[in-house]
């Protein structure tokens, strides 16, 4: 396949031929990074006002490039663009839109740069975009789990390991687990803003330039900390983005837990919550169902998630330095997991707003499976300082006469208890109940309904 147009207008200068339509197809970004238009205009417009500043250029142009590059994004919003594949990318699009519309000094904007620095400066600005977003939704969900935690800090549910009932819990106790997962997110997601801020404009090709630039004044302008301090570095680092990868990936990991316990307890053999209807969806045959979808969606979107990070791992991995095209790759794998990230960050803060804790139920599960066994075996430990293994054995020898009876261990009477330790008093059975047994939990970090009380006020003042 061959391609007769004349070379490209921007860097055409040594080509007889213009490229292949298929070159031009392998080639071309702006199918996607034209998602970055508004940063794109916003770096040449902080690049224009620094070289007008310095004296590289007039103030004039800088005016007249200023003023076109606004008008050139008033098109782009409005939707009166002609994105062309001939001109590759976002950059190069804009420029030559700039071009028409002002003529001559458009041609002096790429003055003391390069796409290179203007590349990793434009995704860097789009992924800061996305760390602020993600910082604001990760704040509203974990402020919904707060709500649920609040208004159920001593109801009780069965507390699971290896998905048996454990010990009882209470339902705020749960809940503020997924504040602290979502907490170290928060964390994940402001730390790696705050080591991603910083400018690479500047850096022009790879080796800086030898125009007088202000590195710094851009930095500002663009709100950058600083400018990056190695050109080599700036172009061809994409750390930013994986770092937004990682947290996200983590981050997506942990909205798939707390959905399958979702998709778990809204099931009809648990009952444990109730959807509602704005997060769940009907079938098409079966007219009883009322089916957790949003909770599924957001448990499988950790999938393309992860994948984003894997290969824009791969992507980066064994690059010599400095920028290969190699890095035109690692776009789209970013939207993708960064609106994925957004919507189930969105999806599961109105599930969990919505979200209706089935009391009685929770209560029930929670009362089951012999739940309050270690409670028993503490008991003997503190009321006839038996030694903790020979009351695990003792307790062990009570459940099972509570299984053979087909009873719960609250209901075995004083007799059948005695017959296994004769010196069991009634006092017992005040550890047996579920409320008893969660009250009594008060070491740091234990799901007595005062303590997750005291967290919860603590992540208020946290989120302030
Ligand atoms: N579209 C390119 C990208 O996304 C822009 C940088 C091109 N630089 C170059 N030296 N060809 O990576």
């Amino acid at each position: 396949m061959t391609n007769s147009k004349s070379s490209n207008a921007m860097w055409g200068g040594r080509f007889a031929q213009g490229p292949d339509a298929i070159m031009e197809a392998i080639n071309a970004s702006i199918g996607f990074d034209k998602r970055m238009a508004r940063q794109d205009i916003e770096g040449s417009r902080a690049h224009a006002q620094m070289l007008a500043a310095k004296g590289i250029i007039t103030d004039n142009d800088a005016k007249a490039i200023r003023e076109g590059l606004l008008t050139v994004l008033s098109e782009i919003d409005s939707g009166t663009f002609e994105y062309s594949t001939a001109l590759e990318d976002i950059h190069m699009n804009v420029e030559a839109r700039l071009t028409a519309l002002i003529g001559e000094p458009a041609g002096r904007l790429h003055t003391a740069r390069s796409r290179n620095d203007q590349v990793a400066t434009d995704f860097k600005l789009w992924v800061r975009d996305q760390l602020d977003a993600a910082i604001e939704g990760l704040q509203a969900l974990i402020r919904s789990f707060l709500a649920q935690a609040d208004a159920g800090a001593d109801m009780v549910m069965p507390g699971f390991t290896h998905l048996q009932v454990a010990q009882p819990v209470t339902w705020g106790h749960h809940m503020m687990a997924y504040v602290e997962m979502f907490g170290r997110d928060l964390s994940r997601m402001k730390d790696a803003r705050a080591r991603m801020n910083e400018s690479p404009l500047g850096a022009a090709a790879l080796a800086g330039t030898s125009f007088p630039i202000d590195r710094h004044m851009t930095a500002a302008a663009l709100g950058f900390d600083r400018p990056s301090a190695n050109s080599l570095d700036a172009v061809s680092d994409r750390d930013f983005a994986l770092d937004f990868l990682a947290a996200s990936s983590i981050c997506a990991t942990h909205l798939s837990r707390f959905a399958e316990e979702l998709v778990i307890w809204s099931s009809a053999q648990f009952r444990f919550v109730t959807l509602s209807d704005r997060f769940s969806t009907g079938s098409s045959i079966m007219p009883q169902k009322k089916n957790p979808d949003a909770a599924e969606l957001i448990r499988a979107k950790v999938g393309r998630i992860n994948g984003a990070l894997v290969a824009l791992l791969t992507i980066m991995k064994g690059l010599p330095l400095t920028y290969s095209k190699d890095m035109q790759e690692d776009k789209e794998q970013v939207f993708d997991a960064a609106d994925s990230l957004m919507l189930a960050l969105a999806a599961m803060t109105g599930m969990v707003q919505d979200l209706t804790p089935n009391k009685a139920e929770l209560e029930t599960a929670a009362a089951s499976g012999f739940s309050t066994a270690t409670d028993l075996a503490d008991w003997l430990v503190r009321s006839l300082n038996m030694p903790f293994r020979e009351a695990h054995h003792v307790t062990g020898a009570l459940v099972k006469l509570a299984e053979d009876k087909g009873c719960d261990l609250p209901d075995l009477v004083l007799e059948d208890m005695q017959s296994v330790c004769a010196e069991i008093t009634p006092q017992v059975y005040d550890v047996l109940g579920v409320y008893n047994s969660t009250q009594s939990r008060t070491s740091y970090g234990g799901t007595a309904p005062d303590l997750v009380r005291a967290q919860i006020a603590r992540w208020k003042e946290v989120l302030g």
